[in-house]
């Protein structure tokens, strides 16, 4: 028998729904919220409003687009957290509807646990390029920077993480500095491409073990910007390109360090990248020549299933499916999970 799953996102800026079938991807449709643009960064409060107006639309589209009917799912994947709490209560709420209107099963996806599993994600003619366990994932997102162990699909293991900002948010807030709209990351990659990567240092954190820390490079950018600023007043505009080239560098170079450090602490080289900084042009260039040079199997996700996406939630989904996971209807989303 297939399964079809009908998957919800909702934990942030963008109102997500797919249609998964046996963990091919039927349909999967974004809609984005321009509104936060202008304010430098997501406003929870418009964020839920915008998420409660497009949800239904954008679930219809996608039943629709997958070319199904309604009495064809077979359950309801939503994402629990962690994420916006106002947010997350729209998706939450729509799922819980929707499953008690057909009688299906509900099943709580962790959002970040499905930035992982996007790398699971079928595709016909490709079902091969799955990675195998155990599996090393970076995750990049922006909340969260982390190392994750995958033994099966089920038993996850975080074994490093951020202790204070995400490489996300590193992007975001010194693209702030630079004057840029929010999200910044994918400006950042743009101009990186065309900039110079040595012309300006910037201090790398020397952090014990796997774990990450940002808020440091945050920081002297941040002096070294508003330093330059005193003595030539359009330093920002005169070298914009050759600032987003040389801090993306030393992003990229942070979190390319630590991976190697962990595929040999760990012995694993099954090693992928994921969540929404993996759409990042350098970073996946660099990931693709570090394999190289040390042999790794490398799996880095389709760029739709960088960013946050409702494919996701359903690949995770189905595979708790599976395994009858199924959540109660009296289950309420976690800002943390
Ligand atoms: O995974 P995601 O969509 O949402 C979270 O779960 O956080 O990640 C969003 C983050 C933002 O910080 C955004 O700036 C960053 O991913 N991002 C990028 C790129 N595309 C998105 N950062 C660098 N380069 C990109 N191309
Ligand atoms: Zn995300």
């Amino acid at each position: 028998m297939p399964i079809t799953i009908l998957a919800i996102e909702s934990s942030c800026d963008d109102t997500s729904a797919a249609v998964i079938k046996d963990g091919y991807v039927l349909s999967n449709l974004i809609a984005n919220q321009e509104v936060h643009r202008q304010y430098g960064g997501v406003v929870p409060e418009l964020a839920s409003r915008s998420h409660q107006s497009n949800i239904t639309p954008v679930v219809m589209m996608a039943i629709k687009q997958a070319g199904i009917s309604v009495e064809d799912i077979d359950a309801v994947a939503f994402t629990r957290g962690p994420g916006l709490l106002g947010s997350l209560l729209v998706g939450t709420s729509f799922a819980k509807g929707f499953a008690i209107a057909q009688k299906i099963p509900l099943i709580e996806v962790n959002h970040l646990q499905a930035h992982v599993m996007a790398l699971f994600i079928l595709e016909k003619g490709k079902e091969d390029m799955i990675p195998p366990f155990p599996f090393l994932c970076l995750l990049v997102s922006g909340g969260h920077t982390r190392f994750i162990v995958m033994k099966n699909h089920y038993d996850m293991e975080v074994i490093g993480n951020t202790i204070d900002d995400a490489a996300g948010e590193a992007f975001d807030k010194c693209g702030k500095v630079m004057g840029l709209p929010y999200p910044a990351g994918p400006i950042i990659d743009k101009l990186a491409a065309e900039g110079n990567p040595n012309a300006f240092k910037f201090a790398k954190p020397v952090i014990k073990g796997l774990d990450f820390s940002f808020s440091g490079l945050k920081t002297s950018f941040l002096y070294f910007i508003r330093g330059m600023l005193k003595t030539d007043p359009d330093f920002i505009e005169h070298n914009k390109k050759d600032l987003c080239a040389s801090l993306q560098k030393t992003i990229i170079e942070i979190l390319i360090d630590k991976t190697v450090k962990a595929s040999k602490e760990t012995g694993i080289n099954n090693v992928g990248i994921a969540g929404g900084v993996s759409a990042n042009l350098g970073l996946r260039n660099a990931m693709r020549e570090e394999a190289q040079k040390r042999d790794w199997n490398l799996f880095i996700p389709e760029f739709k299933y960088t960013t946050d996406n409702a494919a996701m939630i359903g690949i995770t989904g189905y595979y708790k499916y599976l395994r009858k996971e199924f959540s109660s209807h009296e289950i309420t989303p976690l800002a943390r999970y």
